[in-house]
């Protein structure tokens, strides 16, 4: 059996990655704010074990609780492949670092970078000396690499995610058994993060128009088509542990 943990799993990408993975032989876990949903029923139609907990990744204090609360009931021993996928992610606020408010700017800095880091590390901690291939792939971004003024708490995380998992990763192919860690940018996909920044304002955020453009003429990727890739890069052993990958360059 496989058990793969899916954050930011009720929409977008993350419900894709969740979706693409209910199949026999995987156990799952998502996680978000939300509930379930018809993922739920979807599941239990198809047999596949999912069971979900609502948290708040913005919420750093209970991180570690929310990890140990996933694994007390996960069984290592029966299990071939362990996963973690690091998907939930904000990009608010869209607006100048001098413009933000600060308790904004924590927010997006706490789900996409405090909460991939400590759902990691609690990760490796609980599944070290498992004889079960160990997976990690960090949803990222091209605004990880790229400025884009409006977005600095958002490019500055995924930055920060890059190089959490090119360390993670050093450190883990030291070890035996060690976690194979990516992180991928998955593109411009077609999901609520997207009319979020087609809905910013042009002066707040002066790329606005080209998402708008990308939209409209039909050049977003379908999040199942993306989701199906982001897993097929995490399975990929050619992508050795600490790689930093794009979709787009890929398939
Ligand atoms: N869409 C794109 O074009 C694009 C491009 C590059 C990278 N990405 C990355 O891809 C990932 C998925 O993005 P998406 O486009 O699918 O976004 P989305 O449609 O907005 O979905 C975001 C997911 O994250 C969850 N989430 C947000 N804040 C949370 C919190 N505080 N606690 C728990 N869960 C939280 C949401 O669930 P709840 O609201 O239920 O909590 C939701 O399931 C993100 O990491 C994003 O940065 C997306």
């Amino acid at each position: 059996m496989k058990q793969f943990i899916v954050t930011g799993a009720s929409k977008g990408l993350g419900q894709a990655l969740l979706r693409e993975l209910m199949r026999p032989e995987c156990r799952l876990i998502g996680m978000a704010r939300s509930d379930a949903g018809e993922l739920a029923k979807e599941a239990a139609g198809k047999g596949v074990a999912l069971r979900w907990i609502r948290c708040d990744l913005g919420d750093a204090a209970s991180l570690e609780a929310v990890m140990e609360q996933a694994f007390a009931e996960i069984d290592g021993e029966g299990l071939d492949t362990i996963g973690l996928i690091n998907n939930a992610g904000v990009i608010e606020p869209i607006a100048p670092a001098a413009v933000a408010s600060g308790e904004d700017l924590i927010r997006n800095v706490s789900v996409n970078l405090i909460a991939p880091v400590v759902l990691t590390a609690a990760f490796l901690r609980l599944t070290a000396g498992w004889k079960a291939k160990r997976l990690v792939l960090n949803v990222s971004s091209g605004a990880g690499s790229k400025p884009y003024s409006g977005w600095s708490a958002y490019c500055a995380s995924k930055a920060g995610l890059d190089m959490f998992t090119r360390c993670v990763g050093a450190e883990q192919e030291a070890e035996a058994n060690g976690a194979r860690v990516l992180s991928a940018a998955p593109g411009v996909v077609d999901t609520a993060m997207q009319r979020d920044i087609r809905a910013a304002s042009p002066e707040l955020f002066p790329s606005r128009e080209r998402f708008v453009e990308l939209h409209s003429s039909g050049r977003l990727a379908g999040a199942d088509e993306t989701a199906a890739k982001l897993l097929r890069t995490l399975f990929d052993e050619r992508h050795p542990s600490g790689s930093v990958l794009d979709v787009r360059d890929l398939y």
